[in-house]
Order: structure tokens, then C-alpha cells, then sequence
């Protein structure tokens, strides 16, 4: 825009100035061979001398000779005078008028003893400044466009590089969440693959050693020495007692390690709920219930897949709870999803181990393996559900099963 200002005030300046030098040469010119023309006023002469400096440049529109009382004597054109007016008798030197489109170079011819004879006027065309302006205001009005266009452009060009850039960390962060799945699940596979193998070794040597405590229990049965001694029959209720976490331990790896697959059919929430615990002992300072909401009442699943989900569950609830307390199991719908809640209010969850509890092998408890809760996620993933968790340090938790309703979401 500055350029384009330029661009019309500096040819102008330039054209107005030669404009000028041409209009007072050519006036000079008239006047120094017009003298003896002007004092017999011989207006056939003057015309001649007027035509033939007109003829010399396009730029001269007119020109014109005025008497000693401001009689037009001669003019190359009938229009003229122009409308500019002065009287000759006042006129002290050249004098430069400018109208809207023209300008007059107006000179005082004198003789040798300085008196006034007449006066010259020649009257040059403003045409050139005005094409000049005209040419240059469409250029500022191309440039002001194409500086528009170059904002436009610039904006354009920023805007798409912050998308991109914002797509870029989409994508990294995506990535990096891939990745963190990947090397869970390969994890998980190493687990898998230890865990079967270490638990059929295991397996063995376990029964063996329950044969041997049933064999030792059943030769001491009526033996004085059993009798006298009480901690002899401790020592193995301890033995079966440690045999049968180690069972269940090998178990949980077991179920770990194997594929799932399921057998999916309607199975009433409340059935669950019951069979589940029957297989816990519950002890008697913890309160147990269960609430349906209507139609929530049956869930499309694995029996008994989800029967050890609802018994990992429920026996974190119970362990959670050393000093008693409340289980409260209940299921409503929650579009799109048949949800069952399982809260207690027992010791609840340290707020960093949260983002742990479904990694394998976590664990808070001196004889858990931490894998309950990534079992029971794997199966309700299976199912096409998704498990959650909340809780609040010392006044309980909450683990919700969410499994879909619509049937044509459920995999496996
Ligand atoms: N209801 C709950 N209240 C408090 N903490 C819980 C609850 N449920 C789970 N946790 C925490 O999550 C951890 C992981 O639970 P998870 O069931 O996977 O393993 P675990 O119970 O320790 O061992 P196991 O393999 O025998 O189930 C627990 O050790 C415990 O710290
Ligand atoms: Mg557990």
C-alpha cells in the first residue's frame, strides 16, 4: 500500500513540474515574438505565432493572447478564454494557475520601457496525472488485495501447521498408548506361558503332599501321642490350610494362562450373586445383599466365567473389610450396559495404586497373587465390557462390570 501511494504521488510531482517548465517556455517563447504583434495588435499574426507553438507539444490544450485591457486578441481555440480571469494591468510576473484538470501559465509582455502590452496565456492538459492516479489506484487496490490475500495465505499456512501439529501429538500420544498395550500384553503372554508351566510342576508335588498330610492325620487317629499333643493336629490344619491357598493360587495361574472361551446364555444376576457366595466363607461381622433394578435382572455371558468374576470381586470386598462391614452387590441399566455394582466399605484404595490394580501380579496382601482383578477384566473385555473402579481411602470401594446390551456388541 505505501508502494502504491508512491507510485502516485512521485510521477505526479514529476509530470506537474514539466508541465510547468514546458507551459512557461512556450509562454516565453510567445512573448519574446510578440511584441511588435501586440503593439499594432495585429491578431493574424498572433493567431499564427499561437498555432504554430501549440503545434509543438500534444500537452497544450490552449493558447491565447489578451490586450493591454484584457481584450482576448487571439486564441488557437474558439472557447477560449478559459475560465481563469485576471486584469493585465496587475499582472507583476508569470503566474501559475491550476484547475481540476489543467494547468494556465499566464505571462505579462512588456516592451523596452517596461510597460504592459499584453499577456500570454497557455493553458496545458492535466491528462497525463490523471491517468497516472488512475493506473495507480488500481495497483493499490491490487496491492491492498494481494496484501490481503498474503495475510490470508500466512494465516492459512499457520493455522494448518498448529492442526498438523496438534494431529502430530494425537498421533504420538496414541502411539505411545499402543505401544504401552503392547508391551502389557506381551507381558501378559510371558506371564501366561510361566505361569502354566510353573503350575503344572506345581500341581504334582501339591497332591502329593495333601496324600501325605490326609495318610499322617488318618495313622495318628487315635494314637496317645495325638492326643496328648493338640499342636500335632494344628500343625496339620496348617499344612492343609497353606495347601489349599497354594491350590487356589495355581489355580488362578492356571485360568490365567488359558485362553477364554465362552459359552454365552441369559443367567439370572441375583443366581450369580448366590453361587458366588456360597463358595466364599463370608465371616459373620460382614452384611452381604443383593439389589435388581427392573430389567436388569439377566446377563448374556459366560456362567462360569462370570461367576469367578463376581468371586474375585467379592472376596477383595470381604478381604478389604479385616474389622467387618457391608457387601452390597446391585445391578441396573445404564444405556448401553447392564451394570452390577460391587461396593463395600472397607479399607478402600490408596490413590497411586489406581491406575495398578488391573496389572498382573499387583498386589497389596501378603498371600495375594494380583490376579484377580486382571482375570476378571480379561473376561469382561471378552464379554465386550469394560470393568471400573473407584474408591475413597478408608471409607470403601466400588468395582462396577459393565457388559453391553445390545447383543450385537457382545464378542466372544
Ligand atoms: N475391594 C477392594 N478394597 C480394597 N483394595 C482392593 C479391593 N479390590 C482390590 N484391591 C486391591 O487391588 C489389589 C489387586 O487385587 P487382585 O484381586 O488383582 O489381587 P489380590 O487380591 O491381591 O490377589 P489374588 O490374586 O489372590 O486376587 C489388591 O491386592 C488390593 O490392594
Ligand atoms: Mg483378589
Amino acid at each position: 500500500m505505501i508502494l502504491s501511494w508512491v507510485t502516485i504521488r512521485e510521477p505526479s510531482r514529476l509530470i506537474l513540474s514539466e508541465l510547468k517548465h514546458k507551459g512557461i517556455l512556450a509562454s516565453n517563447n510567445l512573448a519574446q515574438y510578440s511584441r511588435a504583434g501586440l503593439l499594432v495588435k495585429d491578431r493574424e499574426f498572433l493567431k499564427d505565432l499561437l498555432v504554430s507553438v501549440k503545434r509543438t507539444d500534444p500537452d497544450i490544450l490552449s493558447a491565447a493572447f489578451y490586450g493591454r485591457d484584457d481584450e482576448v486578441l487571439a486564441a488557437t481555440d474558439p472557447d477560449h478564454p478559459s475560465p481563469l480571469r485576471f486584469s493585465v494591468a496587475s499582472l507583476k510576473g508569470i503566474q501559475v494557475k491550476r484547475s481540476s484538470d489543467m494547468m494556465a501559465i499566464v505571462n505579462p509582455v512588456r516592451d523596452e520601457l517596461g510597460r504592459a502590452l499584453g499577456a500570454t496565456v497557455v493553458v496545458l492538459s492535466d491528462r497525463r496525472v490523471e491517468e497516472v492516479v488512475r493506473k495507480s489506484a488500481g495497483l493499490m487496490v491490487l496491492s491492498t488485495l494481494g496484501f490481503f490475500f498474503g495475510v490470508f495465505i500466512i494465516l492459512n499456512f499457520l493455522i494448518k501447521e498448529a492442526l498438523k501439529a496438534s494431529e502430530l501429538e494425537l498421533a504420538y500420544d496414541h502411539l505411545q498408548r499402543l505401544q504401552e498395550q503392547l508391551v502389557k500384553s506381551e507381558r501378559m503372554a510371558a506371564i501366561g506361558q510361566l505361569a502354566a508351566s510353573v503350575a503344572h510342576e506345581i500341581r504334582t508335588p501339591l497332591g502329593g503332599i495333601q496324600n501325605a498330610v490326609y495318610y499322617v492325620r488318618d495313622s495318628l487317629k487315635g494314637a496317645p501321642v495325638f492326643a496328648s499333643d493338640p499342636g500335632i493336629g494344628d500343625m496339620l490344619d496348617l499344612v492343609e490350610d497353606e495347601i489349599r491357598v497354594s491350590t487356589r493360587i495355581i489355580n488362578e495361574l492356571l485360568d490365567f494362562s488359558k485362553p477364554v472361551i465362552l459359552k454365552k446364555r441369559p443367567v439370572p444376576v441375583e443366581g450369580l450373586f448366590r453361587s458366588s457366595l456360597a463358595s466364599l466363607s463370608v465371616p459373620g461381622n460382614i452384611k452381604t445383599s443383593f439389589k435388581p433394578s427392573p430389567g436388569a435382572e439377566d446377563l448374556v455371558c459366560d456362567a462360569e466365567r462370570m461367576r469367578q468374576v463376581f468371586q474375585n470381586l467379592m472376596l477383595n470386598a470381604i478381604q478389604a473389610m479385616p474389622e467387618g462391614g457391608e457387601l452390597a452387590v446391585s445391578a441396573r441399566l445404564e444405556q448401553p450396559y447392564l451394570c452390577v455394582d460391587f461396593k463395600d466399605n472397607g479399607t478402600g484404595i490408596a490413590p497411586e495404586n489406581m491406575d495398578k490394580l488391573f496389572e498382573p501380579l499387583f498386589s497389596t496382601k501378603a498371600k495375594g497373587t494380583g490376579l484377580g482383578l486382571p482375570i476378571s477384566k480379561e473376561i469382561v473385555e471378552k464379554h465386550g465390557g469394560v470393568i471400573e473402579a473407584a474408591s475413597v481411602r478408608g471409607k470403601g470401594s466400588a468395582f462396577t462390570v459393565k457388559l453391553p446390551l445390545d447383543p450385537e456388541k457382545r464378542s466372544g
